[in-house]
């Protein structure tokens, strides 16, 4: 499906509201008000379609003040967050360059959020590793200015060791899922020798132990896989400093490609696909490569200001003009 209109017609918006009614939050903000139309105190979404063969109705509703509600097929939800464990939706904004040309930041944050979608048993272990990390900080800090005694810190050591050994191992075991697919997508794009790089190694008691000293003096802990990178490489170039914005924005969306190719292959249901202003800065090989790919993967929704930027005919194409969608 492809949505064209002019700047500021409502495009990004119809995109928000699909990902806000399969997701329960925004791909931009998480700022819930931001979503509640200027002057109204409430917002809803509903949308219809099918899993597999059977009939899906999710409504999610926004009231200013009164927090966030979900139904799934009329039956409501008991947290919003349960929508993301029925229904996948994957999502490329220009925003999500961030993940190649970012600082390591973006990237720990997009592959533990893939590492959740993969592997939703593990979804919370990024969380949990980094409220450890900074618990141990806080005690370093008690430490240093006399309030606690070294001792204290121990027991934090020895969480951060287990659950950042288990989130080295999960962010392994994901990169060794996505890899290979992601290699796949970003050959056909052009991108050679593509590779997905991870060195986390597990942190371990006695490491942390040894940089204490040191620990204590900056009040952080200085080792342990939030600090970790993983390299997104072309040609063993790395793309965050030596790709150009086309390099890294088909980086991007070979990520995103090969993560769709593993939740229809676990979940047997395609994800949605929201792609937004995704076809600039693409040459047109690389357009018909996109449009052939999303053309055979699930239910895409594209947006682009000019239908010609697609080279292919859309299932349906839907034109925006101030707000609404024909
Ligand atoms: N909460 C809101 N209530 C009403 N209007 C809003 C709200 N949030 C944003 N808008 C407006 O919606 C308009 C459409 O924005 P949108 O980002 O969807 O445009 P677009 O079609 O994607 O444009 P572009 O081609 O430039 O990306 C903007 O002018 C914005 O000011
Ligand atoms: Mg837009």
């Amino acid at each position: 499906m492809l949505a064209t209109g002019p700047n500021g017609a409502g495009k990004t918006n119809l995109l928000e509201a699909l990902h806000v009614a399969t997701q329960g939050f925004s791909p931009r903000t998480r700022n819930d008000r931001q979503l509640i139309r200027f002057g109204s105190e409430a917002a809803r979404v509903a949308v219809n379609g099918r899993r597999g063969h059977a009939a899906l109705e999710a409504v999610v509703k926004l009231e200013a003040g009164a927090g966030k509600h979900a139904s799934l097929n009329g039956a409501p939800l008991r947290a919003v967050e349960q929508l993301r464990g029925e229904l996948t939706t994957l999502v490329f904004t220009p925003d999500r360059l961030g993940v190649v040309k970012g600082a390591p930041a973006a990237r720990r944050a997009y592959f533990d959020r893939a590492l959740g979608r993969l592997s939703p048993a593990r979804a919370q272990l990024p969380a949990d590793y980094g409220a450890a990390v900074a618990q141990r900080n806080a005690s370093l800090r008690r430490v240093a200015v006399g309030a606690s005694t070294r001792e204290a810190i121990a027991p934090w050591t020895q969480q951060l060791a287990d659950l950042g050994s288990q989130l080295v191992a999960a962010r392994r075991e994901a990169l060794a899922l996505i890899g290979p697919a992601f290699v796949e997508h970003a050959a056909a794009f052009g991108l050679d020798a593509a590779e997905l790089r991870y060195d986390g190694e597990p942190p371990t008691v006695e490491q942390l132990e040894q940089r204490l000293s040191r620990d204590l003096e900056r009040g952080l802990t200085g080792a342990g896989p939030h600090l970790d990178d993983v390299l997104v490489l072309a040609a063993g170039r790395d793309l965050r400093s030596f790709g150009s914005q086309g390099e890294q924005r088909l980086a991007v969306l070979a990520l995103l490609l090969a993560e769709a190719d593993l939740v229809t292959a676990r979940r047997g249901a395609s994800p949605l696909l929201l792609l937004d202003d995704v076809l600039s800065e693409l040459d047109p090989a690389r357009r018909r490569t996109l449009a052939a790919c999303v053309a055979g993967c699930g239910q895409a929704l594209l947006t682009a200001t000019d239908p010609a930027m697609l080279p292919a005919d859309p299932d349906q194409l839907v034109e925006v003009r101030a707000g609404t969608a024909r």
